[in-house]
């Protein structure tokens, strides 16, 4: 059977329908920094956006936004619409998302909340080890950062 579906890399006017599938999924908000220019930057700096489009409605169904630090590719916002998800096409997205790695013959690490067990069965079902043990730590407020004041400045 042909699949209703394809990818395709992401377009700066999918943004909105993109940002509205992350509010539907859980998975973005503005304190984040998803947005576009950041999006851009990450494409140009080697990254990957995946989008997966249904093809007879044309509606985005799925996001991977793969970007690349120059050592690894870090996986975010890897998410399918609620109203299409448990028909496991999530296994189709993560593959074409492993292509890319594969193709660029880097190293993919993600970031999974300890109680999203979807995502973790998914994940560990599909190629991905449990690194464990570690604690995630980040400053999310860059005007903090800016305010921490320094001595030899
Ligand atoms: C995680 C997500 C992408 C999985 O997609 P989905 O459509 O729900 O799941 P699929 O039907 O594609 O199933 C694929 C696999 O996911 C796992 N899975 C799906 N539903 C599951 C459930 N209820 N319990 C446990 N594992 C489940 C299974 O491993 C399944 O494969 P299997 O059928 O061979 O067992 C989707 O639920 C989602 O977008 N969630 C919100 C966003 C999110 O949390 N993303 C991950 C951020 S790190």
């Amino acid at each position: 059977m042909m699949n209703n579906y394809s990818f395709r890399d992401f377009k700066s006017n999918d943004y909105a329908e993109v940002i509205d599938l992350w509010e539907k999924t859980g998975l973005g908000n503005k304190d984040r920094g998803d947005d576009l220019s950041t999006i851009q930057l990450s494409l140009k700096l080697g990254g990957k956006f995946l989008v997966m489009e249904e093809l007879s409605s044309r509606r985005i169904i799925g996001t991977s936004w793969m970007t690349f630090d120059g050592r690894r590719i870090h996986l975010h916002h890897f998410g399918i619409d609620p109203e299409y998800q448990g028909r496991r096409l999530s296994i189709p997205l993560l593959e074409e998302t492993l292509r890319f790695a594969r193709d660029k013959k880097v190293q993919i690490k993600l970031e999974v909340h300890k109680d999203n067990l979807k995502a973790i069965e998914l994940y560990t079902k599909n190629h991905f080890k449990y690194l464990g043990d570690y604690k995630i730590f980040i400053i999310r407020s860059v005007k903090e950062l800016k305010d921490i004041g320094y001595d030899q400045d």
